[in-house]
């Protein structure tokens, strides 16, 4: 019985890209591989390079280079072309750069026909997410930012090494920015099921050494610690993006702190941040509005109102 072919494009055959492109041939997460990038070339080899996987893995998937305008039948866009900051830089200072590739880049995938998920992880993520479905016009569940989705492993990773447990027993999320407003929702911080707060007040002495505001800034600093020794990241985030990608080619309804446009979640409109949220088929099936503390709704405010000022310098 013929079954339907699912299919991804990855625009930008960069780092990132291709960490994603590799991620997604390796766990069979779909049956075609569009690689895109601005030099075609690049496209063409990692294409080539990433079919001479496949004597090694479990499935085939077919691997080829294609341009914007031919995404019409692919099921998920992934967005990873644009500017990466500098020493220095923030995540936002890149911002007027990303606006212009992004816009380019949606207006001709969107006039080809496409009409599947847009899953974005391009800098400054949250505002590219918003530019995007702005610049496509599509319904905010279709438009995805790999969001929190990575500073919230980096965190699982952390406390994994401090209570010496698999980082998948523990549950929990950074929220807000993906960049320098991020902050742990402690309140909701899970291990093996019992909040986290509560073991710290039930073994005072064994736990002493724990200070959540350290590794609430080494989960932020995290990605920087990797950038000033290599100058990039990408197996994490492309793990991530073919994450994501998998619970919405199998509908998996998995929970991941992911970029989502907000439309009074949170007391918040008109703009893009990391909040935890289910994803399907449909893209995001449903934002979950977490019972956040007074403090942490503050900080929740806080980074929503950094990305709002950034949204409004935009051309929108
Ligand atoms: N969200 C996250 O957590 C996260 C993590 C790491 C990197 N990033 C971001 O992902 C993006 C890519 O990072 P990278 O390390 O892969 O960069 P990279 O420079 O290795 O790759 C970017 C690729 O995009 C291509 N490109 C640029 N403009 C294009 C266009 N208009 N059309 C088609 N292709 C185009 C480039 O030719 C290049 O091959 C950056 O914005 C980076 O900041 C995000």
């Amino acid at each position: 019985m013929a079954k339907k072919a699912r299919k991804v494009t990855i625009v930008g055959s960069g780092l990132v890209g291709t960490a994603c492109a590799y991620s997604m041939i390796n766990q069979s997460i779909c049956d075609e591989i569009m690689m895109i990038d601005r030099t075609y070339d690049r496209a063409v080899a990692h294409a080539l390079d990433l079919s001479h996987c496949m004597d090694f893995t479990q499935t085939r998937t077919k691997v080829y280079a294609g341009r914007l305008e031919d995404c019409r039948d692919m099921d998920v866009v992934v967005l990873t072309a644009g500017a990466n900051p500098k020493p220095g830089q923030t995540r936002l200072d890149v911002l007027g750069e990303a606006e212009k590739i992004t816009r380019d880049i949606v207006s001709r995938i969107v006039d080809g026909g496409f009409d599947g998920v847009f899953v974005v992880a391009a800098n400054p993520v949250d505002i590219v997410t918003y530019i995007v479905r702005e610049v496509s016009g599509f319904p905010r569940n279709r438009v995805i930012g790999t969001g929190t989705s990575i500073d919230s492993a980096r965190l699982k990773t952390l406390l994994s090494e401090v209570f010496a447990v698999d980082p998948r027993s523990v549950n929990g999320y950074a929220m807000g920015e993906h960049g320098d407003s991020q902050f742990v929702a402690w309140s909701h911080v899970t291990i093996g099921g019992k909040p986290l707060l509560h073991i710290l007040e039930q073994h005072k002495e064994r736990f002493r050494h724990v200070k959540l505001d350290e590794i609430a800034q080494k989960t932020k600093d995290a990605g920087w610690e990797i950038f000033t020794r290599k100058g990039n990241t990408q197996f994490g985030i492309g793990n991530a993006l073919a994450y994501i990608v998998r619970s919405i080619l199998n509908d998996e309804h998995k929970i991941i702190a992911v970029s989502a446009v907000l439309e009074g979640e949170y007391g918040q409109t008109g703009v893009c941040c990391g909040v935890p949220a289910i994803i399907g088929d449909g893209g995001i099936e449903e934002l979950l509005e977490l019972n956040l503390t007074w403090e942490e709704q503050q900080k929740f405010a806080h980074s929503c109102g950094i990305l709002k000022a950034a949204i409004a310098s935009l051309q929108l």
